[in-house]
């Protein structure tokens, strides 16, 4: 951005007549934030559509990147249509991101594929000859299709992993390890090797929000997506999965230390969207518990909403700090300053070394050498009292959760 701000080819206004007033192309790229009812909020696109039709003074090519349910863009280009002030030609087409946080820029210039959706041949030329240089494949199909290919795409990868976190769960129950049942899936080319994670479930501003609103869709045109609402159903409860079986080995949370090891949905970002953390810290905070969280950047999003004076929690600098005296840890988060804390630690630094990990950190032996009662995802638990083996490697309360 620099090197192109610095030769003129980049400016950055908030002036929007001075922005649309002659371009050639307008990318729209504002949030589709979820309503209650599950579906896209759709009023920043009315918006900015609002301000181009007032705006534009020459032909010009809407180009809209948010992620919008199929159709929308049919309204949008009637919508311009409509409030249009300049006698011009105004076409939109649609042309989804697939940027994943953290990776964006990455994401924009090697990505995998670049959709181009139009049904008019002047908007298919013109996007060519844009992404011309990027030398990316791309796919060009119908306005809907393209819409409609966002949301197919987010919901297979959500799809992918609430099913491993279901084989997971019943891998537990079955004395089966979910990551080398993975290893053994990830060599065949038709499932491929990513998103095989299985996990205290997908968090973010796309999957949970994308997933719904695929489902409000599809229920509008009288139909039922049932693999997507299993999804979804799968993903709700698997957040909640380690504290059902924490509450499941402790008498009670009243009084004890809680070290929480990660806020954010996922690490590389401070975005603590529909994150697990959520879902977890406040039926800890409201069974009694003192929670002492962790996280390298997600703290100050996650005190806005708990601040430390109203709410029994202290946010802490280092894992060692939650750690230290802790009589349970939760690991939310695989942060690469979490996995850097050795298994020993934990037993060395807790009052009760343990650990419910929904991210599988770490090795199943390891854990076990170090004394450490270790609790993760779809693998055997490690656990040194038998009568507790028996009450929690393969799970009651997650039976219960089945049944
Ligand atoms: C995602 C898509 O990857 C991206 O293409 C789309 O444009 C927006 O949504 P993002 O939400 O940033 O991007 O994160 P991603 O890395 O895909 O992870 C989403 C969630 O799934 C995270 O909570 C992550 O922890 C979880 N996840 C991912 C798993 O639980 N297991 C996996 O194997 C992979």
């Amino acid at each position: 951005m620099q090197k192109n701000y610095a030769a003129g080819r980049l400016r950055f206004t908030t002036d929007n007549t001075r922005a649309y007033k002659d371009a050639d192309a307008i990318f729209i790229g504002v949030g589709t934030p979820e309503q209650p009812d599950g579906s896209a909020n759709l009023s920043y696109i009315a918006t900015v559509a609002r301000q181009i039709a007032e705006t534009i003074e020459k032909d010009c090519l809407v180009v809209v990147k948010s992620t919008v349910p199929v159709g929308t863009n049919d309204k949008v280009e009637q919508f311009i249509h409509d409030f249009l002030v300049h006698d011009v030609k105004v076409e939109v087409a649609s042309n989804p991101e697939f940027l994943a946080q953290g990776t964006a820029v990455r994401d924009t210039l090697e990505a995998a594929r670049i959709i181009i959706g139009t049904d008019s041949q002047w908007a298919e030329e013109m996007l060519m000859k844009i992404y011309e240089p990027f030398n990316l494949p791309i796919v060009s199909v119908s306005r809907r299709s393209a819409e409609m290919i966002k949301y197919a795409a987010n919901d297979f990868l959500a799809l992918k992993i609430s099913y491993m976190n279901d084989i997971a769960n019943l891998c537990e129950l079955v004395g089966a390890d979910i990551q080398d049942v993975a290893r053994g899936m990830s060599f065949d080319e038709r499932i491929g090797s990513k998103f095989l994670n299985a996990s205290i479930g997908y968090g973010g501003s796309c999957f949970p929000k994308d997933t719904k609103a695929l489902d409000y869709l599809a229920r509008q045109n009288g139909y039922e997506l049932r693999t997507v609402k299993a999804a979804i159903a799968v993903n709700n409860d698997q957040k909640t999965i380690l504290y059902k079986k924490a509450s499941n080995r402790l008498i009670t949370f009243d009084g004890l230390k809680v070290a929480v090891l990660g806020l954010t949905f996922k690490p590389g970002t401070d975005d603590l969207r529909e994150a697990p953390s959520l879902e977890n810290v406040p039926l800890l905070l409201e069974r009694g518990a003192h929670v002492y969280a962790y996280d390298p950047v997600g703290c100050d999003n996650f005190k806005q909403r708990y601040p430390e004076g109203e709410y029994n929690i202290k946010y802490v600098d280092k894992p060692e700090e939650a750690l230290s005296g802790a009589n349970v840890c939760f690991i939310f988060t695989e942060w690469s300053e979490i996995k850097a804390v050795q298994p020993k630690e934990y037993k060395k630094l807790m009052r009760t070394p343990l650990v419910y990990d929904g991210r599988n950190i770490y090795g199943i032996e390891e854990m076990q050498d170090a004394g450490v009662e270790y609790y993760s995802i779809g693998r055997q638990a490690v656990v040194e009292n038998k009568d507790l083996k028996s009450n929690n490697s393969y799970n009651p309360g997650h039976r219960q959760y089945i049944a």
